[in-house]
This record gives C-alpha cells, sequence and structure tokens, in this order.
C-alpha cells in the first residue's frame, strides 16, 4: 500500500481534561481513496478532523500528513493549504462580508492573481447554482445557502485533500445532487462526514466509525 496522505497514530484526546474523546485512536487516508467517518452524536468525528489539520494538538501520540510527521504551527499551517476543510458549522468558515469575497479568500492567500480568482470564483459559485450570489451579505444567507457558499470557499483552493464535516447538512434534494455530482468529478482524496447514509453511499467507497474512542473498519 503507498503512503498514507493522512495518517493518526495512537491518538489520545480529550478536551481540557475532561474524558477522553480518542483514546489510541489509529486512522489514515489513502491516496485517491473516498472514505465515509461515521459515528454517534459526540463520538469524535469533528474532533478527529480538527486533529488532522492541527486545530487541535492530541495529548499522546503522531499526526503525518503528506508523508511527514506534523507537529508545530508552520507544520499544520502547510497541512491546511494542501488540505481542504469544511467546517460542520458554516459560520465558522465565512468571516467576509460578501460571498465572492469569501470564496476570493483562500485563492488570494495562495498567491493567485486577481483575474484568476475572478474566474475561479465565478466557475465555484455556477457549479454550486450560485451565480448572482457574488455581492450578497454572507451574514444573511439562509443555512443552506451558508453551506453551499462554504462548499465554494473549500474548493476554490482546490485542495490535495477534502475533509468534509457534514457537508449535506442544510442542503434540499436538489442541492445535494449537485453536490454528488460535484464531488463525484473530482479526483482528491477526501474524509466525508455525515448522517446521510444515501449521500454516504454516493460519494464514498469505503466506511470507517468511530466508537469507544477509537476508529474501526466496517466496509
Ligand atoms: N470545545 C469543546 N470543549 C469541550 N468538549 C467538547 C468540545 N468540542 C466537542 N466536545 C465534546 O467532545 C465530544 C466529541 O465531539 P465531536 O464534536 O468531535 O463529535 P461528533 O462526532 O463530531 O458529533 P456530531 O455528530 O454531533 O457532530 C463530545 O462529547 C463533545 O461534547
Ligand atoms: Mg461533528
Amino acid at each position: 500500500m503507498s503512503e498514507p496522505l493522512i495518517r493518526l497514530r495512537n491518538i489520545d484526546f480529550s478536551y481540557n481534561g475532561r474524558q477522553p474523546v480518542l483514546a489510541g485512536c489509529d486512522f489514515s487516508l489513502q491516496p485517491g481513496q473516498r472514505l465515509a467517518l461515521i459515528g454517534p452524536n459526540g463520538s469524535g468525528k469533528t474532533t478527529l478532523l480538527h486533529l488532522a489539520v492541527g486545530l487541535l494538538r492530541p495529548n499522546v501520540g503522531s499526526i503525518e500528513a503528506f508523508g511527514k510527521v506534523r507537529r508545530n504551527e508552520a507544520d499544520f499551517h502547510e497541512v491546511r493549504r494542501r488540505a481542504g476543510l469544511l467546517f460542520q458549522e458554516a459560520d465558522d468558515q465565512l468571516f467576509c462580508p460578501t460571498v465572492a469575497e469569501d470564496v476570493a479568500f483562500g485563492p488570494l492567500n495562495l498567491g493567485k492573481h486577481r483575474d484568476e480568482v475572478r474566474r475561479i470564483v465565478a466557475r465555484v459559485l455556477h457549479a454550486l447554482g450560485l451565480e448572482g450570489y457574488q455581492q450578497r451579505i454572507t451574514y444573511k444567507l439562509s443555512g443552506g445557502e451558508k453551506r453551499l457558499v462554504t462548499l465554494a470557499t473549500v474548493l476554490a483552493m482546490e485542495p490535495e485533500v477534502l475533509l468534509l464535516d457534514e457537508p449535506v447538512s442544510a442542503l434540499d434534494d436538489e442541492a445535494t445532487g449537485r453536490l454528488v455530482e460535484i464531488l463525484a468529478g473530482l479526483p482528491q482524496a477526501m474524509i466525508v462526514v455525515s448522517h446521510d447514509r444515501e449521500f454516504l453511499q454516493r460519494t464514498t467507497g469505503s466506511t470507517v466509525r468511530l466508537h469507544g474512542g477509537k476508529v474501526e473498519r466496517i466496509c
């Protein structure tokens, strides 16, 4: 097997000394793999994604990404440029006044030219059915609209890996179908967290479950 894109080894994690969320947890994402991460509410799915990109640090264990052990903020800064995390809460992802500014923020930050960024913004908004939303005020959008804009901000970065935390939680059937098609057309490896079995079946090839602080392989 080739080297994993992301690997968590023997991770213990708890929030502020509370009871452990992850305990002796091993996890890996292989190149090209489309992995569903399931588990009940509070089992640690969001926590695992945040550990993978360094928004949280483990109490015990190590995190490897893109072939290197990652320890400090500089290491994880690079990981976050290469792995696009869709936050479970849309409001954690959006911080610019308008939709166009939010979607442009990442590509501009990567040093892309303004003209290219304009094209990227138009392309991802079109793909997600958000034409005409460029000048809309982000905080005044509906829950589902915000979810789509957050997806646009992640896709606009063209990350090497997608980490999607409940991407269809507020989406209607049409928007969900559009997202299924978009994801099917992308080459990237991805981890998809969702409670929507049908969506997972349509977008992922294998499944793991968080249970008792550990990741178990299902299929
Ligand atoms: N910032 C925090 N401080 C303290 N405890 C937290 C914090 N965030 C999460 N937790 C707790 O850690 C556990 C795991 O939370 P997490 O959000 O990772 O679960 P999840 O599997 O993503 O759940 P859901 O399906 O509801 O999104 C839960 O018991 C939760 O209450
Ligand atoms: Mg969660």
